[in-house]
């Protein structure tokens, strides 16, 4: 038995943006999954709050249609679908003026959680703080959910933590990366902070580098317009990227609590040192014969944003000095595939004669697809023939060591949505976090826009730009091969 439904208290959530594309493609499946495995109690009811007109049957109606086509998996059971949707509701409300508060007010129940989600655009979020505050229906337990892009650099996002804070405590404000959410990011926690093995290891006295890949197959997907204006240092890096390079570095919290967490993730941002125009390649994807080009999807032929980066980091701590991190991330990439690989150093003197090479272990946490931790070693051949050295991986693939039930992996929305309801924020961005992350990122977006720096072209299904590669080379590193 791998899973455990952890009961949570009956709640009250209202999706503002409850018809558009997230909510649809995630949020409400998410919520329909964690109904379906008995952690939703019975008498909690979800609201889809919008600028639609529709009734409850509408509402039903689209929730029905966005579960047949996007929770993944066979077709939902009939009789699962029946109960979920009876305790959906909707009400017409505009943000930024005063219909519909009312009665959205008279929804709300005594003695419920209360959380508001709110899938919008970061414009409206300081409407919708206001307007809730002001119908009454903040109370020292309500929490609300925002979205990324939280702000664009460190002044909208510091603009929009006041909006916020002008109604709400940080303890009410829940920042959602989904890539916290996800199942082996919170097990890079369990591994270096529940084993003895790894933690003694984890420093520049032993670690020769560390490389962090997100990788994707998709392009732009039909978001060109919001992709073009954030490129991948803001949609990818500055959020995704360095929270799973704070996972990766940062010390041991004295426990496994929100703030001790977050904490220590705030100080690797804060030692992060400002990275040298020569360390970073950006590219886009360029077409093929089936795709379209990154300049064709995004409809402008002389945009200079990137769908590629890759970069070299340094973390300036004692723990850290000297040992360089790489991160890339890229759309239309050669497979779908996101691991962090800690590379050892090479052993310091070989004592067997016959070994020509010399070996390093290397740790890779793979977070999409095939979940799972790999460590290489080095043994001896198996067989005559003198003492030859070779490298094998001990590979631990969850749902070969943890049986069929591990394959199903929970959604990283389904995991944050109950950790908002438990009000548990472990896996959440705090407000000082993110304004330290753009305060990293924010004098290396203005230094390419100073300088009209174009990204480098890459063909579509490649590793990205040739310089990008020479980045590692350069050091006399390799990538790894990015596989799925
Ligand atoms: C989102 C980005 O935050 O993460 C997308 O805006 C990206 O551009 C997505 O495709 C990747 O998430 P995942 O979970 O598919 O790795």
């Amino acid at each position: 038995m791998v899973s455990r439904v952890i009961p949570v208290d009956p709640f009250d959530l209202v999706i503002f943006g409850g018809t558009g594309d997230l909510a649809r493609r995630k949020i409400l499946p998410a919520l329909f999954r964690r109904y379906c495995a008995g952690q939703m109690p019975e008498g909690s009811q979800i609201i889809g709050a919008a600028r639609s007109d529709m009734d409850d049957k509408g509402f039903q109606k689209l929730v029905k249609e966005a579960l047949e086509e996007f929770n993944p998996g066979p077709k939902p059971d009939a009789d699962q679908v029946k109960g979920f949707l009876g305790a959906l509701h909707y009400v017409k409300v505009d943000a930024m003026g005063t219909d519909g508060w009312r009665k959205l007010a008279s929804k709300m129940r005594d003695g419920m959680v209360r959380a508001f989600y709110f899938s919008v655009a970061p414009s409206l979020f300081g409407a919708l703080a206001e307007r809730l505050h002001s119908n009454g229906m903040v109370d020292p337990e309500t929490r609300i959910v925002v979205e990324k892009p939280f702000g664009r650099d460190l002044e909208t996002a510091k603009a929009l933590n006041t909006s916020l804070a002008a109604h709400f405590d940080e303890s009410q404000i829940y920042r959602i990366d989904h890539y916290l959410g996800k199942e082996t990011v919170q097990n890079l926690m369990a591994i270096r902070f529940g084993n003895m093995l790894f933690e003694p290891l984890w420093n520049a006295q032993y670690v020769d580098h560390i490389q962090i890949t997100v990788a994707e197959t998709v392009g732009v997907q039909g978001r060109g317009e919001y992709y073009d204006r954030s490129g991948a240092m803001r949609d990818m890096v500055q959020n995704h990227l360095m929270q799973l390079l704070c996972l990766i570095a940062m010390e041991p919290p004295a426990k496994f609590d929100p703030d001790a967490v977050r904490d220590e993730k705030l100080k690797v941002i804060r030692a992060l040192d400002p990275v040298e125009p020569g360390d970073i390649v950006r590219g886009q994807y360029q077409s093929n014969d089936t795709q379209t080009s990154y300049l064709d999807d995004v409809k402008d032929p002389a945009s200079k944003t990137e769908s590629f980066v890759a970069m070299k980091v340094h973390v300036s701590n004692w723990r850290w000095a000297g040992t360089p991190f790489y991160l890339r991330t890229g759309k239309r990439m050669k497979a779908r595939s996101s691991e962090i690989a800690v590379v050892f150093k090479e052993t310091p003197h070989s004592i067997f004669e016959e070994d020509a090479g010399r070996h390093r272990n290397t740790l890779s946490i793979r977070l999409q697809p095939n979940e799972g931790i790999d460590l290489d070693v080095t043994i001896k051949e198996p067989g005559p023939g003198g003492m030859r050295l070779i490298d094998v991986p001990l590979d631990m693939t969850f749902s070969e060591a943890l049986g069929p039930e591990a394959e199903v992996v929970t959604d990283a929305y389904e995991r944050l949505i109950m950790d908002v309801i438990r009000g548990n924020q472990t896996l959440f961005m705090r407000g000082d976090e993110v304004e330290a992350a753009w305060a990293w990122t924010d004098p290396i977006i203005n230094g390419w826009e100073a300088r009209g720096d174009r990204p480098e072209q890459y063909d579509t299904g490649s590793a990205g730009p040739e310089d990008s590669l020479a980045l590692m080379h350069r050091d006399s590193r390799r990538w790894r091969e990015i596989r799925s």
